[in-house]
């Protein structure tokens, strides 16, 4: 499972950037970085090798088209976020036509994401953790649409968005999802265990005992 880190921070993603796969950015952590727009996604995408998602805020799918085209020209590994609607899917359908990648975000249904596949989507992004917050199951949302992916051998990989914790990590590389886009403090959290410091420490008091 490759792991994407989402944030627009490039502070953060700089501590990570050779160990993570991609960077998965939205309007808000843009706003976030508080940096002019273009400048952020320009270093973001300098910095990074893997796909850099970055959103559309065009409403109707010729806006939605035209912005992506713009966007697109600021790097070569710009993915472009496109939100879920009909706009957004006609979207897809004529950018992935002419090359340029897509994701389609705020997915929250199985069906949503069956017509992202269905016009070619690069990526779709379930929001586990908002769903979740609901008292929804997002798991179980991502378990329905690899079934129906798997189904009709669709391409479009599932980026398991909207992360709050390790566990919804774990649930996702155990499902198979393809990708888990996490938020910096949730990536720092991933590699720590604490019987793994107090190991390091055992082991190292006992290293000091052995006869050089
Ligand atoms: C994904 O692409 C989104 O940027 C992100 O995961 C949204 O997460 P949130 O629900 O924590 O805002």
């Amino acid at each position: 499972m490759r792991i994407f880190l989402d944030t627009a921070s490039v502070e953060e993603i700089r501590e990570f950037v050779d160990l993570i796969d991609g960077i998965t950015t939205n309007p808000t952590l843009l706003a976030q970085a508080a940096k002019p727009f273009r400048e952020a996604i320009k270093e973001i995408c300098d910095m990074v090798e893997g796909p850099v998602s970055v959103e559309v805020t065009a409403l109707d799918a010729e806006g939605m088209i035209s912005e992506a085209r713009e966007l697109a020209r600021i790097a070569d590994n710009v993915v472009i976020k496109i939100p879920m609607g009909t706009e957004g899917i006609r979207a897809v359908r004529a950018l992935e036509a002419e090359g340029i990648p897509t994701n389609v975000t705020l997915v929250f249904s199985p069906a949503q994401a069956l017509w992202a596949a269905k016009a070619g989507a690069s990526y779709v992004s379930p929001f586990v953790g908002r769903i979740d917050d609901r008292a929804g199951d997002g798991m179980e949302l991502i378990s329905q649409i690899l079934l129906i992916y798997e189904n009709y051998g669709f391409k479009t990989e599932i980026i398991v968005a909207s992360v709050r914790h390790v566990r919804h990590v774990v649930e996702a590389a155990l499902l198979g999802a393809h990708i888990a886009t996490v938020p910096p403090a949730v990536a720092k959290k991933l590699f720590h265990h604490p019987l793994t410091d107090e190991g390091i420490k055992r082991f190292l008091a006992d290293w000091e005992k052995v006869p050089r």
